[in-house]
């Protein structure tokens, strides 16, 4: 990829915790890559598995999820349900065809404006070497962005949220928020659903 090519990358940052350390990164000078476009939530526990795939489908070539660390959400566990939401994203990514290095979820307090820095620089890398979206899937992109659309309004139905629903509670009763316990939880409570909406 040559190295004029910037890419489009979306956040979703919390409030409370990554957006106010992008902030004090801006006050304290930090440098990073300017590709981000924040979106400011109050907490990442709103996130919609819809957002991400809509971002994807309308012109981003990656997305980022900022929050507050697991145990800090002022929301109590908004974080740990994002991580619900986030395994679903990365269930239809894996499922389009859409390399799953597009998106990350990742956390960072308000005082980490270094921390924060760091993960934007290390993911701006990562995206640029992956290319626009669908280069390195070698798919054509105006299709594919179609198909991430049609995926976004797809993840909004009955059967996925009762599905994530499910996974979300199983998740705080047995108190294990690692990513790859939450990612087996979604892929068994989805999975009927994610067949039918991605035959
Ligand atoms: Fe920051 Fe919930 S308030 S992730």
């Amino acid at each position: 990829m040559s190295d004029s090519y910037q890419p489009k990358i979306l956040g979703f940052l919390c409030n409370w915790c990554c957006y106010t350390a992008a902030d004090s990164a801006g006050v304290g000078r930090y440098q990073y890559p300017p590709n981000l476009r924040v979106i400011r939530m109050m907490c990442t526990g709103r996130l919609d598995p819809s957002f991400p795939l809509e971002g994807l489908a309308t012109g981003a070539d990656a997305i980022f999820v900022g929050g507050c660390h697991p145990g800090e959400c002022h929301y109590i566990d908004g974080n740990y349900h994002a991580l619900v939401s986030a395994s679903l994203v990365h269930e239809a990514l894996d499922r389009l065809g859409v390399n799953r290095e597009r998106f990350l979820i990742d956390w960072a307090s308000a005082a980490e404006g270094p921390n924060f820095v760091k993960i934007i620089t290390a993911f701006t890398k990562r995206v640029a070497a992956l290319g626009p979206l669908g280069s390195s899937e070698g798919l054509d992109q105006a299709a594919l962005r179609t198909r991430l659309a049609e995926a976004a309004e797809a993840v909004r139905g009955r059967k996925i949220r009762t599905g994530l629903i499910n996974a979300s509670r199983e998740m705080m009763k047995g108190g294990d928020f690692s990513r790859k316990t939450v990612a087996g939880l979604v892929a068994e409570k989805c999975e009927k659903a994610l067949n039918e909406l991605f035959v």
